[in-house]
């Protein structure tokens, strides 16, 4: 079963920016790094924000909430008050086109 999603061509993207994707039927945040791109639920693992509203700061996003910070390359809790991982999806791209899988 094909579990990859197409969010979108490659070069919509901005570095060192974030925004919101959908990819089956689940919000996303989708990073790009150093030309590279990364993707994470769309919900801060706190409360009730949107990572996609929140700030980059070196690798990593702050929560527009409460100032929690999250490593965007692999969703590991990085300073209070976040404790838990935000899960994060493999991204890859194929032809210019953006997908990740959400197996
Ligand atoms: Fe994100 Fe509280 S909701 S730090």
């Amino acid at each position: 079963m094909n579990t990859w999603f197409d969010v979108g061509a490659a070069d919509g993207f901005d570095e060192g920016a974030v925004a919101p994707v959908v990819a089956g039927g689940q919000s996303l945040a989708l990073f790009k790094l150093d030309g590279e791109l990364f993707a994470l639920r769309d919900k801060c693992s706190h409360g009730n924000a949107r990572l996609s509203d929140g700030y980059i700061e070196d690798n990593c996003v702050e929560c527009p909430l409460h100032q929690g910070l999250i490593e965007i390359r692999s969703g590991a809790p990085k300073s209070a008050p976040v404790t838990e991982p935000v899960r994060s999806f493999p991204v890859r791209v194929v032809a210019g086109r953006v997908e990740i899988d959400m197996a």
